[in-house]
């Protein structure tokens, strides 16, 4: 299929909204990461989804409301502790996991009675739901495994000829997928951090548990809370080591062993002390510009071709945690401490 090119002016607004009534699929800008949108209460969209993606089917999928009043005829019931979240934190970057109702289609919950809504905080894509009179189903509009997309080119880059149209909205604001926290259980339950911390959580909910998966490679044969978090994810092709300890012996562990070809992906204030190629991830004391950067970082490492890429160890405070969370994965797990 030939992909139409879309701003986020209004008139285009309108056109991806027609083309995703259409039950076409689309991608757009949200505050955290480009999504690939369709209409979720279609099974058929919902399926157009995760073929264009490469999605195994048991992944299941986040579904984006513009307005409060857009959930209740998605779920059961509404818990209390959920509507304090959502008056606190959306729009914003923050999807809750809730049993689902039967106008859910079971394309978008891969196999279980739950179903994940959010209202995004970006006015682009509230505006396109809006406009489209239905929730739309997103996931990140990357290939599967790929580094999610923070901007419509990394979305050409894997999407090109596979989806009806892209929406440019510029560089994602948050840069980080949003965070996931299940209200089904007895306990919330934290599977996914992203820009809401759990701090933040914990001010609205008192306490949450946070699931093994967010810290830790899931046990062969484990069940995810989470079906995401069993995925190899966020990966470049090279092989990625995180070198925990300071810059000193980051530096003086580069020296030792890096080779020809090899790449760094380093904090912005580090580059010129480096004998070797730098990518950087945002800035050393600022989680939040490293969310912003890091999956772009990873996409430029596999176009450098980089064989071995040394990576520096980051803060796992506030959306630190979300930054750590992602780049262990592209990592997978390998970490070495100093
Ligand atoms: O920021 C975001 O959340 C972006 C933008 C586009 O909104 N979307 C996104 O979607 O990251 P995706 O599909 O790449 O990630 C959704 C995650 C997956 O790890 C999936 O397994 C989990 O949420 N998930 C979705 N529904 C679930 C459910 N019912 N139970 C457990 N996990 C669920
Ligand atoms: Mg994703």
């Amino acid at each position: 299929m030939k992909t139409l090119y879309l701003s986020d002016r209004q008139e285009d607004i309108l056109k991806a909204a027609e083309i995703l009534q259409n039950d076409g699929i689309a991608a757009i800008p949200t505050e955290t990461v480009y999504g690939l949108a369709g209409n979720a209460l279609k099974g058929s969209c919902v399926k157009k989804i995760f073929e264009a993606k490469g999605r195994p089917s048991d992944n299941p999928l986040i579904v984006h409301i513009s307005d409060i009043s857009q959930w209740a005829p998605l779920v059961k019931a509404i818990p209390e502790n959920a509507m304090a979240l959502a008056e606190k934190y959306w729009p914003g970057p923050l999807t809750m996991i809730l049993p689902k109702s039967d106008i859910i289609p079971d394309e978008i919950c891969g196999g279980l009675d739950t179903v994940a809504v959010r209202m995004p905080r970006s006015e682009t894509a509230r505006a396109i739901i809006n406009a489209c009179g239905f929730p739309l189903a997103a996931p990140s509009a990357n290939t599967s495994g790929k580094p999610s997309p923070t901007t419509a080119q990394h979305v050409k880059a894997d999407l090109d000829g596979r989806v009806n149209a892209i929406v440019d909205g510029g560089e994602c604001s948050v840069g980080i997928e949003s965070t996931v926290i299940s209200l089904a259980g007895d306990v919330p339950r934290l599977l996914r951090p992203g820009g809401i911390t759990p701090q933040m959580l914990n001010e609205v909910l008192g306490e949450t548990e946070i699931d093994d998966a967010v810290y830790n490679k899931l046990a062969d044969g484990a069940v995810a809370a989470s079906p995401g978090m069993k995925y190899k994810h966020y990966s470049p092709e090279a092989k990625v080591i995180i070198i925990k300890g300071s810059f000193e012996g980051y530096k003086g562990y580069i020296e030792q062993n890096a080779g020809q070809g090899d790449v760094a992906l380093c904090f912005e204030e580090e580059v010129n002390a480096l004998p070797l190629k730098c990518i950087t991830y945002g800035r050393r004391d600022d989680p939040s510009s490293q969310a912003k950067h890091i999956f772009d970082a990873l996409r430029q490492v596999d176009k450098e071709k980089a064989k071995t890429v040394f990576a520096r160890f980051p803060e796992k405070e506030g959306i630190g945690l979300a930054v750590f969370n992602r780049l262990v994965r592209a990592a997978g797990f390998n970490i070495i401490e100093l």
